[in-house]
């Protein structure tokens, strides 16, 4: 997506189509919609007053001004009422509209961040008009080859500004906007890549690609070389797939050079079946989706190198396909992870929490400041908290505050679950240290409890997000498919930590 930020009068701007925004309640035309309005009739305040534009959220009127400017159409959409106006309801009625601009076949188009008077730095308003647009425009078409009556794609935005004081600012925000949905896209993509395709060595390769040309180190460690080291609860998982494993490691340093890392760990289990214990066949095609936190991670190090933030970052993903078969680990199993725990396979469904634990172990080699580990981690979450929620466990309050605030200014919904000591028992290895599986109560806690052992102590987040990973329904500015959890609440995160005094 191209979008550019202009000094300039969307009255003056020959388009496809402008693109406006009304409240609810508003009796005329507000900020750069009235200026607009003003020099094309009237148009706009006469159908709020009659009732035809009524600025109810999300509501799309396509109206055609004439030849008293020179834009072909003028789409209006609402933004509710001016009190209730958040940064995430913009997100959503920016993706509506351009959804419905895609929609008229238009592929171009104008507007202003303008909107009249509303309690929001016009930075973070800017970057929610980009998001929300190229974010609610994302498809997967690369495998599409007859659906002919497909919409063509948008593919510029203008931002026109009238004061020139403000143009350096939407500048900024709209190339910070564009990087970060770029990453989310990415995520989308890696994601919705079907598992025939997406396998841990593809995982790898897209990994390296995104270091190519950036400040990011990447290293993938093969199956001889994972062996070497002991990373056998990884190796257990792996044991069944004709495809090796691969660890990938992303590395960008822009912070000081003394200052400590902070690790980013993404679960890329890129075909979960279940293995030996396997799943059943409904919805079984979702399970490529469970490499969706190691598709935000490496997401998530493309931007923050593309971003220059000032921090130092280690991105692990661990990418293993866990598949049923004669070399496959079995339940029963016990496996001596790279921490020198071990640990007793009740199910090979429990995989997730094996790659995980050999992954955050070796996390703690870079003595980081911070761990932050997403995973589509367990069917418990999402019946705990719904489709929509990422759990949140951790064992440092002030980093769990962080990303939850991170989390409520992305629009990411995160929930915090316990890990009290009493759910210790439930993971209890009868032959070894710890069980894979502490059962179907409480299976999120137990989960996370089980990572927890593997943390060594350092300041740790784990992010849960098997429900949001993946939307069954459309979503504000997130089609069905691949949502890209997780890339832009890492992203911010990194954000406010690279900044001690936030410039938003
Ligand atoms: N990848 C799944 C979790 C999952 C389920 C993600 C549904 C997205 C949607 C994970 O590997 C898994 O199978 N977890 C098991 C754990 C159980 C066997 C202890 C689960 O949640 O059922
Ligand atoms: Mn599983
Ligand atoms: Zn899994």
């Amino acid at each position: 997506m191209n979008v550019h930020v202009k000094r300039g009068v969307l009255s003056e701007e020959g388009t496809e189509a402008v693109l406006l925004t009304h409240f609810e309640g508003d009796t005329c035309p507000t900020g750069a919609c009235a200026r607009l309005d003003a020099k094309s009739g009237g148009l706009i305040a006469a159908l709020i007053s009659q009732g035809d534009v009524s600025g109810r959220l999300n509501e799309i009127r396509v109206l055609y001004p004439g030849t008293d400017v020179p834009a072909k159409r003028f789409v209006v959409v609402g933004l509710g009422k001016r009190a209730d106006v958040s940064l995430e309801r913009i997100r959503g009625a920016f993706s509506r509209a351009a959804q419905h601009i895609r929609s008229l076949r238009v592929t171009a188009f104008s507007t202003a961040v303008d909107f009249g008077t509303v309690d929001l730095p016009l930075a973070q308003t800017a970057e929610a008009v980009v998001e929300g647009a190229i974010l609610g425009l994302y498809r997967f078409v690369r495998f599409k080859t007859t659906d002919l009556t497909e919409e063509p794609e948008v593919r510029a935005i203008t931002i026109v500004e009238e004061r020139p004081a403000a143009v350096k600012t939407l500048r900024t925000a709209a190339s910070t906007a564009v990087i970060v949905s770029g990453a989310v896209v990415l995520a989308r993509d890696l994601v919705s890549a079907p598992a025939n395709e997406m396998t841990p060595k593809q995982l790898a390769r897209a990994a390296v690609q995104c270091s190519r040309g950036r400040k990011i180190a990447c290293t993938v460690i093969e199956e001889e070389a994972l062996r070497k080291l002991g990373m056998h609860a990884l190796l257990g998982v792996a044991a069944g797939s004709d495809e090796a494993p691969r660890f990938i490691i992303l590395e960008y340093r822009g912070g000081r050079r003394t200052a400590p890392v902070i690790a980013l760990v993404g679960k890329g289990i890129t075909f979960d079946s279940g293995g030996i214990s396997i799943k059943s066949a409904d919805k079984l095609d979702q399970m490529k989706s469970d490499m969706a936190g190691g598709a935000a991670v490496i997401a998530a190090v493309r931007a923050a190198a593309d971003l220059a933030l000032p921090v130092n970052i280690v991105g692990l993903v661990p990418a293993v396909e866990n598949l049923p078969s004669g070399k496959a680990y079995k339940p029963g199993d016990i496996l001596t992870s790279l921490s020198g725990q071990t640990i007793e396979v009740v199910t090979t469904d429990a995989e997730g929490r094996l790659i995980m634990a050999d992954a955050l172990t070796y996390a703690g080699r870079y003595r980081p400041a911070a761990i932050i580990d997403l995973a589509t981690l367990t069917g418990a979450c999402i019946v705990a908290l719904g489709d929509h929620v990422s759990g949140m466990f951790g064992s440092d309050d002030e980093l769990k505050r962080a990303i939850r605030e991170a989390a409520d200014f992305t629009g990411e919904r995160v929930w915090e679950l316990p890990l009290w000591e009493e759910y210790d028992e439930l993971i209890r290895g009868d032959a070894a240290d710890f069980k894979n599986s502490g059962g179907r109560a409480g299976g999120a806690v137990t989960a996370a409890v089980f990572l927890s052992k593997f943390t060594a102590g350092y300041p740790w987040v784990h992010l849960d997000i098997a429900g949001p990973a993946w939307s069954t329904k459309e979503r504000p500015y997130s089609p069905k498919g691949a949502s890209g959890v997780g890339v832009r609440l890492l992203l911010q995160f990194l954000r406010t930590r690279g900044t001690p005094s936030p410039v938003r």
